[in-house]
């Protein structure tokens, strides 16, 4: 199934980047992959292939290089962008704030500027749940108020900002920022997956990283919260199902000229960190100890996606419940040395 169509993806050996590869060659697109591999690698590019029997383009190049993305659009028909390069550990974050800006935020601007120049308008862009900082109702709608808690929130934010300005004034664009809850799991093929490089900041790692014995305990931020057994909730969405709502994203765009779209994806259902452990130890068969710390600073209680506009404008719907996040997970944690 080819339709002709050639999609840039800025960050395709990443996590969710290189989800998103896959359905784009499932679904018939061409696909560049271009990442500088600060937090991937191009062996990925061959896992690629062996899924799906395509071995995408890899530039390896820095979105900060304009002079780079210039010749990128010139020697290929590029029809449209998703943007997944970027730093994204909030943490981290708080540390060096300026190269997140200019990852974040100087990158994305890079792109664009080099899309304006080649005449290239289609553009999906990974943004977060982050945006909404501390919720003031749930399910979270795209309309919620958005704040930003921490610098790498802060890039999000302003991206979306410098996307929505675009839009206003240029109608030729066709945007969509697609705020992302809590991606986990890994390819069914356990071939694709998440690498944290060292201590991972996210719950699922952690937690798979315990199981597989990689590490003795998990600490548990906060057992004291008000939700059902005290422990943050969360929209934990599987990378493949959020993958697919790229594709959807995109033929959107393809469809209607002239819009900027906000849009959530995640499952419109939110589980506490204990039912997150206790599913993975049901899935792997493998104890998972943890220890009850302190709250995490900046963390919320509970936060999840309202999915309608998804539903609705995208016709997507994630179909990967708990058990299949944590069984392809522990897959992907067991297959590799990652
Ligand atoms: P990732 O780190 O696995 O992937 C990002 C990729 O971008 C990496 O391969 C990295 O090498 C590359 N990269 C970083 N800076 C670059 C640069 N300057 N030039 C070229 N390549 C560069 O992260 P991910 O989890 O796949 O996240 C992808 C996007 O989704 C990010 O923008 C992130 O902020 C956003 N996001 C992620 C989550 C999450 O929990 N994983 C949630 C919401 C939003
Ligand atoms: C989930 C729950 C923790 C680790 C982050 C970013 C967000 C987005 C997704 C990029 C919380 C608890 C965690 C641990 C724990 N990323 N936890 N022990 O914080 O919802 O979102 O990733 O855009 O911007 O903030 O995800 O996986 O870190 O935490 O108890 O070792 O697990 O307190 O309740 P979070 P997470």
């Amino acid at each position: 199934m080819q339709n002709n169509k050639t999609v840039l993806v800025t960050g395709g050996t990443g996590y969710i980047g290189s989800h998103a590869v896959v359905e784009l060659i499932e679904s018939g697109y061409r696909v560049i992959v271009l990442d500088n591999l600060s937090n991937s690698r191009d062996t990925v590019i061959d896992s690629i292939f062996t899924i799906t029997g395509v071995v995408p383009e890899f530039i390896l190049g820095d979105i900060r290089n304009g002079a780079l993305l210039d010749s990128v659009f010139k020697s290929h028909s590029i029809d449209a962008v998703m943007h997944f390069a970027g730093l994204k550990a909030v943490g981290e974050s708080t540390e060096i704030p300026l190269a997140y800006y200019d990852n974040n935020v100087n990158g994305t601007i890079q792109i664009l500027n080099a899309m304006k120049a080649a005449g290239v308008r289609s553009f999906i862009f990974s943004s977060s749940a982050t945006v909404y900082g501390h919720p003031e109702w749930l399910p979270l709608t795209e309309s919620h108020p958005r704040r930003a808690t921490n610098p790498y929130g802060n890039t999000k934010l302003m991206v979306e900002g410098i996307l929505e300005d675009l839009a206003a004034c240029d109608n030729e664009w066709r945007i969509a920022c697609l705020r992302y809850f809590n991606p986990v799991g890994a390819h069914g093929t356990g071939l694709i997956g998440e690498s944290p490089a060292g201590l991972p900041n996210n719950l699922m790692p952690y937690v798979a990283q315990v199981a597989s014995g990689r590490r003795p305990t998990l600490y548990v931020f906060g057992n004291d919260y008000d939700t059902a057994d005290g422990t943050g909730v969360r929209d934990y969405v599987h990378v493949v199902d959020l993958a697919k709502g790229h594709v959807n994203a995109l033929a959107y765009c393809e469809r209607n000229a002239g819009r900027m779209l906000a849009v959530n994806l995640g499952t419109g259902v939110g589980y506490s960190v204990l039912e997150m452990i206790q599913a993975f130890e049901q899935v792997s068969g493998k104890p998972v100890p943890y220890k009850v710390v302190s709250r995490r600073e900046g963390d919320v209680a509970a936060c999840w996606a309202d999915v309608a506009l998804a539903e609705s404008l995208l016709k997507w719907k994630a179909e990967r419940g708990v058990r299949q996040m944590c069984e392809d997970a522990w897959r992907w944690e067991r297959n590799f040395e990652n």
